[in-house]
């Protein structure tokens, strides 16, 4: 449905379609079975921008918690070993498995980081959460090379894991499983002849990898160590991914989610404030599905769970009427935020 003509928010529609993937996952999605955490994590933080986390019943929210801590991957019980440590993606691969088959029974980086952020957003205390295992866990999948592998079952290492590992420690309070100079020395080397990001040195610059790469510097506390040049190639680089919505890459089509990638990096070069708000804003109400609710990539295309946060991230970053105020580096509310620092402060009074 094209909803070039209206600007108003379906946030009836939308609190109903989180909701129901708190239910069921339909069959649509059932490729994404494995990775069931992160669709939590949309859903909860999506009620959550919607200023709808109260929704969620006393009931759903402490079967989601159940749930979410039953995905916790515990040391070792014969040797103590922790480096598997973090949350699985899903029941579906949470198992009893054959000896042989044990070392597929470990975390994934960006399930433990959107476990946390769920578990934060529904007020939990993370008091069954094992820190000292996770952070373990993250220490076990840097490499030499500064980034980070997702699992230790054998995957590809990235920007992407960079950015999960630094909110991980972030949230555990907690940086002694990551090489913060590492990190960004392999941040440094990631940023392109064009100033933009990449997964990796020497691929192309991209959105949602120059978000994970300049989030890390922010929460690691280095941004610092960009120098004038950079940042002012990469503010203009960021800039310039904006058509009406935002691009990820140059002469690549728009798309919601970009809204947040590139409009979080750029408001962490408080540079947000020199685009087009008015346009951005058009672009991803076009993508809005009024009827079923939710947003999709492109107009008039199926709306999922991602696009429908991130569309809604992406709006409160500009300030929409009616959303909660999102921060930009851990991608979760101001007011999930603020239950974070307090348990952080009640940990430091504890230690
Ligand atoms: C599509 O590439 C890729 C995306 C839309 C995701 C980009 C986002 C990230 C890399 C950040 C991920 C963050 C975490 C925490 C895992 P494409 O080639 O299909 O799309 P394009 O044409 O828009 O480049
Ligand atoms: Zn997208």
């Amino acid at each position: 449905m094209s909803n070039q003509e209206n600007l108003e928010m379906a946030h009836r529609q939308h609190v109903k379609y989180f909701m129901r993937f708190l239910d069921i996952l339909p069959s649509s999605l059932s490729s994404h079975d494995t990775t069931r955490v992160t669709i939590a994590y949309f859903s909860v933080a999506g009620l959550d921008v919607l200023g709808s986390i109260t929704s969620i019943s006393v009931e759903l929210r402490s079967r989601i918690i159940e749930w979410l801590y039953h995905l916790q991957v515990h040391p070792n019980k014969e040797t103590g070993d922790m480096s598997m440590c973090g949350f699985q993606g899903s029941s579906t691969i949470n198992m009893e498995l054959h000896p042989e088959n044990a070392h597929y029974l470990c975390g994934h980086l960006a399930m433990t980081y959107t476990a946390l952020c769920t578990l934060v957003t529904l007020g939990d205390d993370l008091s069954r959460v094992n820190r000292k295992a996770l952070v373990e866990g993250v220490k076990a999948l840097q490499t030499e090379e500064g980034n980070f592998a997702a699992t230790l079952s054998g995957c590809e290492s990235d920007m992407r894991f960079v950015y999960c590992a630094a909110c991980i420690s972030y949230i555990l309070d907690d940086w002694s499983g990551f090489d913060k100079e590492k990190a960004a020395d392999y941040i440094i080397k990631s940023i392109g002849y064009d100033y933009g990001i990449a997964q990796c040195p020497e691929l192309e610059s991209h959105g949602g990898t120059t978000y994970c790469a300049l989030a890390t510097l922010q929460l690691t506390g280095q941004l610092h160590k960009l120098s004038d040049q950079q940042i002012e190639g990469l503010k203009r680089w960021l800039v310039l991914r904006q058509i009406d919505g935002f691009q990820g890459r140059p002469n690549k089509p728009v798309d919601t989610c970009y809204s947040f990638w590139v409009g979080a990096s750029l408001k962490m070069l408080k540079t947000l404030k020199y685009t087009n708000y008015g346009s951005n804003r058009s672009y991803v109400y076009e993508t809005q599905d009024v009827i079923v609710g939710g947003f999709s990539k492109w107009p008039d295309t199926c709306t999922d769970p991602m696009h429908t946060y991130l569309g809604l991230a992406g709006l409160s970053l500009i300030g929409e009427k009616g959303l909660l105020k999102i921060v930009p580096t851990l991608n979760i509310t101001k007011r999930a935020f603020e239950h974070l620092q307090s348990l952080h402060e009640q940990w430091a009074k504890e230690s």
